[in-house]
């Protein structure tokens, strides 16, 4: 079977790891020590940001971030076609998820949607970039939450390593949140990072990620939690980062497979990267054409070609759990269209030259006609 995605370290890579895991363990330090110290420097290095800080997952940065902007009774701004915890952690904070519509050639925000949702009650936007890709509406995207004294708050669950005009994801908002759940570019089995470059939220972070307890005296200042991230995971992370740009190198030569394999094929959109873009890949996304029945497909992939496909996301409106949420649908319908013909393909670091072929082969066939 072909997978959507598998994690990679090198045989190089897993000595390290495990050589240093076993210091670890004799060092009696499990938390908040050198390993961890040295990941979120290499991190913040790499985004060129003043702080990185671990934490247990995505999720739990987004929460913190949400929480240190008192969003508690305001209206936050989040796309529905994104990931369910980005409208759970709105709700856990204490703020209304209002759902916006997707632009389906960005993956991202659909403008006039945005635009038009905005209340006297919003207090600030979670922007996902879905796949991996940026939108080039960035500049716009960036400039309403600023005109409108809205925190952006960046989801880069998908977007290790991507950019645009030369800025990072997690560099665009005012604070990025990564995971490194197994599937994702890069993992620490599972975690997060919160990057910033302002001092109060770095340090509620450093409280919120630690129970609460003072980080600058004693005693306990916030009602935190047990939210950090131990010393083997951080040793994984920052050994996952020293490899972070082959892997994007790697993604982005499967991808340009997969574009010239499937470009001029009248049943198949792709989504493009912007110029002076580069995407992470976290997935490769078709567009199909309506008439395709996108389940089958994926289900037919599995049983004829032993190939794992799936759709991006179900949009949250839609799933059963958020039923309660007060939206209209109507406004919605472009995340409903994008996402219910969408097909994430395989792409990982060491997914073979054959196995590429064999994708493409069978994608092609099965969507001919
Ligand atoms: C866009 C997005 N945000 C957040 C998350 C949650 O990440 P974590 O599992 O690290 O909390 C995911 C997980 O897949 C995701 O895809």
């Amino acid at each position: 079977m072909i997978p959507l995605t598998r994690p990679y370290f090198s045989s190089k890579k897993v000595n390290s790891i495990s050589s240093a895991v076993k210091d670890i363990l004799l060092s009696g330090n499990l938390m908040m020590g050198k390993w961890t110290n040295k990941f979120e420097k290499a991190f913040a290095k790499k985004l060129n940001k003043k702080y990185a800080l671990t934490t247990n997952t995505c999720t739990t940065a987004l929460q913190i971030s949400l929480m240190f902007y008192k969003v508690k009774g305001y209206d936050v701004l989040v796309p529905s076609g994104s990931f369910q915890t980005n409208i759970s952690t709105i709700k856990w904070a204490g703020a209304k998820p209002i759902l916006v519509d997707m632009n389906p050639k960005t993956l991202s925000f659909c403008l006039n949607d945005l635009k038009k949702k905005i209340t006297s009650k919003t207090k600030a936007i979670v922007w996902i970039h879905v796949t991996g890709v940026i939108s080039y509406e960035y500049k716009k995207i960036v400039k309403f939450a600023k005109d409108n004294n809205l925190y952006l708050i960046e989801d880069c669950a998908h977007a290790h390593g991507s950019s645009i005009d030369n800025i990072q994801a997690g560099n665009i908002g005012d604070v990025g949140c990564f995971s490194f759940y197994p599937s994702k570019v890069m993992t620490t089995g599972t975690g997060g990072m919160l990057v910033t470059d302002d001092e109060k939220l770095a340090e509620y972070t450093m409280q919120m990620r630690l129970l609460g307890r003072n980080t600058r005296g004693s005693g306990v200042v916030l009602e935190g939690n047990d939210w950090f991230m131990d010393e083997i995971r951080a040793c994984i992370g920052y050994y996952q980062l020293l490899d972070l740009n082959k892997h994007i190198k790697k993604r982005c030569s499967i991808a340009n497979t997969y574009d010239k394999a499937f470009k001029n094929k009248k049943a198949i959109t792709l989504i493009k990267t912007p110029k002076g873009s580069v995407n992470s890949y976290y997935q490769y996304t078709i567009i199909l054409d309506k008439k395709i029945n996108r389940d089958q497909l994926v289900l037919k992939l599995k049983k004829k070609y032993n190939i794992m496909t799936k759709r991006i996301w179900l949009p949250t409106h839609q799933e059963y759990i958020f039923r309660k949420l007060s939206f209209n649908r109507n406004s919605l319908l472009k995340t409903e269209e994008t996402f219910n013909s969408s097909l994430c393909l395989p792409i990982f670091y060491n997914l073979t030259k054959n196995s590429q072929k064999k994708v493409i082969k069978a994608i092609l066939k099965e969507t001919s006609n």
